[in-house]
């Protein structure tokens, strides 16, 4: 496969405060990530109406001989958008190019590899929601009737040339559907939101993820781990590799529910999945702004954080969790956040988290 540019895990790795196991990747988290990234639909767990509508549009474009129509994938972090688009490549037998929006800056970015891809290839860019507007006009005509319009020479002499392009697939993800334009949205054929995975779902992926290791880990252990993973496989697999370290230093570095569960109470992941950071993040809620609202610039500010990864990283499970609820005004903890942690005000919530 082509990879011309980075992948998006590969870009704007932040310095993060901590690293908790939800946080930014290192180089060495993403060789590992690649290592046990699926290649075929076979390996990719779950995601099931999804995977059914892509099959037949596989199948429909290799019949017609077509290329696949327009993807956009949205959903947090972690959920495998960047996973799917190449295993899509695999099972259309095209090449991939992995870009992502912020790397795309110049017309020339977007020109250049737009003249590079080969018919049928699959052009795949990271946080599209983040092209610029110059970049997204460029594409416009390539989506839909495959040319680019360029200009060449200078003041009176310009001139416009039109040149085709190889039909091609683009796949986009973003963890922001709402920020893309709506131009940009309606040139896409099928739109998809991944959603968060069951218990059951994640300790496959923990069991396919410790079998490319030669991590032994038994059912239990598998699903102590993936109780504690966020819905997200790439948390599940990060957990793995923890949990792991822990059965090598502690036992015979085999995993079964008992070591799992030490080993996650050492990392201070509690059974609702969360780590210190999101642990904080609603202590800020409760104890510097008595419940909340409270806006997301100013609660990153408080955690060390940037706002994006608060948005796109911490939020997404502890709103879709319950404990938090974005208003107009900003985020607030929810009764059910003050329930779950056997709370009546906000001092007892913050004793009981710490
Ligand atoms: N459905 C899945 N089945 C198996 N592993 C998965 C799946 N989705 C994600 N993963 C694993 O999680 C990691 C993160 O997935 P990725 O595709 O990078 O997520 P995203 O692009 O949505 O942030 C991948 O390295 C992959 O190993
Ligand atoms: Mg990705």
């Amino acid at each position: 496969m082509a990879i011309i540019s980075d992948d998006n895990d590969n870009t704007e790795i932040k310095e993060t405060r901590n690293k908790d196991i939800s946080s930014e990747e290192t180089s060495y988290d993403m060789s590992f990530e690649y290592s046990i990234r699926p290649k075929f639909f076979d390996d990719y767990v779950g995601q099931s109406a999804l995977k059914s509508t892509l099959k037949i549009s596989i199948e429909a474009a290799k019949k017609s001989e077509m290329p696949l129509d327009h993807i956009l994938f949205y959903g947090p972090a972690g959920l495998g958008k960047t996973s799917l688009a190449s295993v899509i490549a695999n099972e259309m037998n095209t090449d991939i190019k992995i870009t992502s929006a912020p790397s795309l800056e110049r017309p020339r970015d977007i020109i250049g590899i737009l003249m590079s891809i080969k018919a049928g290839d699959v052009l795949f860019i990271d946080e599209i929601h983040r092209l610029n507007k110059i970049s997204e006009e460029i594409l416009y005509p390539a989506m839909e009737d495959f040319y680019i319009d360029m200009t060449t020479g200078k003041a009176q002499t310009l001139k416009s040339i039109r040149i085709p392009v190889p039909k091609f697939t683009l796949i986009g993800a973003t963890t922001k559907a709402g920020s893309l334009s709506g131009p940009l949205r309606d040139r896409f054929g099928i739109i998809h939101r991944l959603e968060f995975y069951t218990v059951e779902e994640l300790s496959q992926v923990i069991i396919r993820t410790a079998s490319i290791l030669g991590i032994d880990i038994d059912t239990k252990g598998a699903e102590a781990i993936a109780k504690r993973s966020r819905g997200t496989p790439r948390i599940a697999n990060r957990l793995v590799k923890r949990v792991r370290d822990y059965a090598i230093v502690k036992s015979d570095g085999a995993i079964n529910a008992d070591i799992a569960n030490e080993a996650m109470d050492i990392l201070q992941i509690d059974k609702y999945g969360l780590d210190n950071t999101d642990r904080t993040l609603l202590k800020i809620i409760a104890e510097k702004y008595n419940g909340g609202p409270v806006g997301i610039d100013t609660l990153a500010t408080i955690l060390g954080e940037d706002s994006k990864t608060v948005e796109d990283v911490y939020e997404p499970y502890l709103v879709q969790k319950g404990f938090i609820q974005r208003t107009t005004r900003g985020r607030k903890l929810t009764p059910f956040a003050y329930q779950c942690f056997k709370l009546n005000n906000n001092n007892d919530f913050q004793q009981s988290l710490f």
